[in-house]
């Protein structure tokens, strides 16, 4: 389908359901198991109500905010995804690119399909990135990325990714047990495949260490002088864990539903936090990602607290219609957010941030 045609964020995964690669599809829509959370992330956040306000003069509003050190245009950023070049041949190097011309920012992955200097060589020198870090087994080779990135000024964070300390069943994926997908990556991860599932993640993702743990941070300090933000927490006993080590942020994710099936909607555990550890938001960033579709999704998320917001496939799915499209997604983010910013009574981020008293959670209690 035109790009034209394209008017939400639903409809870019629906125009990839439609155009892209049927295993491409398959890994990039897919997530564990029954699909539980997967499903789960999407629907809490329509069952967060807001609690307008009106007749607050919102001719003039702005949606900008500083995340991380980062000025930035709105709360929103790019999830790392690995091998975007499954979705179109400008891969990762569309979602730099798209996220300079919107004002945001882009989280690389570990996982990417084109090395870290092709990515930001499509964005002005000075322009920011985050890293996301899956630690290696072999740790020589997480300490070589770290001086690496350590030395580039443009990436201004470390996510490092906590959530998958084995890559989860995917089924869909894993169904279409397949060559021309591994192509993409070496033959050496591809000879990964086993019994337990030829699935593509499964067979990119076995280099990720399971004895990963919180003493890590430590050691990832020795190597890194970035912010470190842990990505993947799912309580708010982590929450506090992360805020005691010292880390400047936490991502509230469940990798888009992509680890445990069975783990709690990333929404539930934002407001869990907030509940029982609300100094978390005080002491560090707060931010989180899964399911968040709309603008308005975006607003509530600040509203419980979050200083940003991560939105996943489809910014990936619009890697379809290269930068153009990764600059479509985003500017429907801008323009529902604005709305639903209006229609609320909120003229900035600062006035939102954390103030529940925008929110009606009844049908969450
Ligand atoms: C991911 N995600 C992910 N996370 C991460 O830390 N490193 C990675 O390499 C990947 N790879 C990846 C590939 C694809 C195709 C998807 C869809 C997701 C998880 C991602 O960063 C994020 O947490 C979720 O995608 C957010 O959920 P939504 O917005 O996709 O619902």
């Amino acid at each position: 389908p035109p790009l034209s045609t394209i008017i939400n964020l639903d409809d870019f995964e629906q125009a990839f359901a439609q155009a892209g690669a049927p295993k491409a599809q398959a890994y990039i829509s897919g997530a564990s198991n029954d699909l539980l959370t997967l499903n789960a992330n999407k629907s809490f956040w329509q069952k967060l109500w807001f609690r307008p306000r009106i007749m607050r003069n919102v001719s003039t509003i702005s949606t900008r905010t500083k995340m991380l050190g980062c000025e930035v245009a709105m709360p929103v950023w790019i999830c790392p995804m690995g091998i975007a070049k499954t979705a179109g041949p400008e891969g990762e190097k569309a979602l730099g690119a798209g996220a300079v011309s919107s004002g945001i920012v882009h989280c690389m992955s570990t996982a990417a399909s084109m090395s870290i200097e092709d990515i930001l060589s499509s964005a002005p020198k000075t322009y920011p990135f985050f890293f996301q870090l899956y630690v290696d087994r072999q740790r020589h080779k997480t300490e070589a990325v770290l001086a690496q990135i350590s030395q580039l000024d443009q990436i201004k964070a470390l996510f490092i990714t906590a959530d998958l300390a084995v890559v989860s069943k995917r089924e869909a994926d894993e169904r279409l047990r397949t060559q021309e997908i591994t192509s993409v990556y070496s033959s050496q991860e591809k000879s990964r495949i086993d019994r337990k599932g030829a699935g593509l993640a499964r067979t990119t993702g076995g280099f990720i260490d399971p004895a990963l743990n919180w003493e890590d941070i430590t050691w990832v300090r020795e190597h890194t002088n970035l912010p470190i933000v842990i990505k993947g927490v799912q309580s708010a006993a982590d929450a506090r864990k992360a805020m005691e080590m010292g880390c400047q942020g936490i991502v509230v994710s469940n990798h888009g539903g992509r680890a445990l099936d069975g783990a709690p909607a990333t929404l539930l555990v934002l407001l869990e936090i907030r509940r029982d550890n609300p100094e978390a938001f005080e002491r560090m960033e707060v931010h989180v990602d899964g399911g968040v579709r709309r603008g308005s999704d975006v607003l509530k998320a600040v509203c419980v607290g979050a200083h940003g917001v991560g939105v996943g496939r489809p910014f990936q799915c619009a890697v379809l219609y290269d930068t153009e499209g990764v600059e479509t997604a985003a500017a429907i983010l801008q323009d529902e957010l604005e709305t639903a910013m209006r229609l609320c009574g909120v003229t900035n981020l600062e006035q939102a941030r954390g103030d529940m008293s925008f929110l009606n959670t009844s049908e969450l209690e």
